[in-house]
């Protein structure tokens, strides 16, 4: 028997300062006419979506915005964004931002093309046909959403984040442009960078791993490792903030290929019921789930080699973990799931609905609930 893998990334990529101007010439080169701007409160307030219309208006073509995502973004604000979509006849959607942006402006270009509600769509390669084309500028490094055929959006009735993971949601050009990261303030680095690192571990010890991701991986953790905190330090230091933009992308080449774990499937958790920021529960996760993963023998040594990436004390699998929970320290990342308000009475519905995340699926050990549980325990007390 035989079994095929794919490997999937958007068909063209644009990196460096001035990738945005490129990004404008390329879609008036294609001939579409109204670009449909999806993004955030705060990228409004800071300008960067007036800059980059101002940019498209210059060059002909008509732009309409919808600037009212959410952090987590839900249903209502996909509905929204598809109702200013329609109004505008819009041929082409430009995100600005971060995962939250680049999320919603995936469901409203799948649900521009497909029909239905977005809830239609929850698991893997649900839709008929692409979405409408997206160029993804990306302004936090990050969740890789820019890059990726996920999208996650949250069900306010059943409290959870649904994870759309299709071949039709994956932007048509992702764009990183390091200008945009300068004044990311010092909490969201730190989250965003952390939400990369989680990538690239949980790729590196995903089931469904391979060569093409490991290497993605591994070089990724290498970046973070030498750049998260000099970006945390001083924002507007170029190197690494451009190392963070390639790292993230890294991270998310390897996750898009090779998945994730049960960092994410119970992040996804926590973001649903308390809606906290999602690189903030992985970054507090990310040290006890691989603690409960190294239980196997091969995740064990493949958490000594991700040691090896993050220049650990030692070449183990508890010294990467130490240096995962050094590195939070630095970055002044909450200590426990008790700082965040997560409440134990929640625990047993947590891990309940974990195990369901399409994410804990390649996870390097398939956990029993009473062990999903633990992890949060112990995540809550240390
Ligand atoms: N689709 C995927 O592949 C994927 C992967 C991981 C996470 N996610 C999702 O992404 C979301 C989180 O995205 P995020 O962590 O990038 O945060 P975000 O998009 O929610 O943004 C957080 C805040 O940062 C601000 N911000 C963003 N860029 C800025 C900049 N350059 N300067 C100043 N402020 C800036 C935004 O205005 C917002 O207020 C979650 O919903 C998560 O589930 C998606
Ligand atoms: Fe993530």
């Amino acid at each position: 028997m035989t079994s095929v893998s794919g490997f999937y990334i958007p068909p063209v990529s644009l990196f460096g300062e001035g990738a945005i101007e490129e990004a404008a010439k390329q879609i008036r080169e294609q001939g579409y006419k109204n670009v449909l701007i999806v993004t955030d409160p705060g990228i409004a307030k800071i300008g960067l979506s007036d800059n980059v219309s101002k940019i498209l208006q210059e060059l002909g073509i008509n732009v309409a915005v919808y600037d009212q995502t959410q952090p987590n973004p839900n249903e209502r604000n996909v509905e929204d964004g598809l109702k200013v979509l329609k109004e505008h006849k819009s041929d082409v959607v430009v995100s600005i931002g971060g995962g939250s942006a680049h999320d919603n402006a995936k469901a409203i270009a799948l649900i521009a093309t497909n029909g239905g509600s977005i809830n239609d769509y929850e698991g893997v390669n649900k839709s008929k046909i692409n979405g409408l084309p997206l160029y993804a500028i990306n302004t936090t490094a990050g969740t890789a959403s820019e890059m990726t055929r996920f999208t996650i959006i949250t069900n306010e009735v059943k409290k959870t984040k649904m994870a759309i993971i299709d071949n039709h949601v994956t932007p048509a050009v992702a764009i990183n442009d390091p200008a945009t990261m300068y004044g990311l303030p010092p909490g969201l680095t730190a989250a965003t960078g952390f939400d990369a690192l989680t990538h690239c571990i949980e790729a590196y010890v995903s089931s469904a791993s391979s060569p093409i991701t490991d290497a993605c991986a591994l070089k990724g953790i290498d970046l973070i490792e030498q750049s998260l905190e000099k970006a945390f330090l001083n924002g507007s230091d170029k190197k690494a903030r451009t190392d963070m933009c390639y790292a993230e992308y890294l991270g998310g080449m390897a996750f898009n290929n090779a998945s994730l774990g049960y960092v994410h499937a119970l992040a996804h958790q926590l973001g649903g019921f308390y809606h906290l920021p999602h690189g903030v529960c992985n970054a507090v996760l990310l040290p006890h789930v691989q603690f409960f993963n190294k239980a196997d023998p091969k995740t064990e040594k493949r958490l000594a080699d991700v040691a090896v990436h993050l220049r650990a004390k030692e070449l183990t699998a508890d010294a990467a973990i130490e240096k995962l929970l050094e590195m939070g320290r630095a970055l002044k990342i909450p200590r426990n799931l008790k700082e965040l308000g997560v409440k134990e009475e929640d625990f047993e519905a947590l891990a309940e609905h974990a195990m369901k995340d399409a994410c804990h699926a390649t996870n390097p050990i398939l956990f029993e609930k009473k062990e999903v549980i633990a992890i949060l325990q112990r995540a809550y007390n240390y």
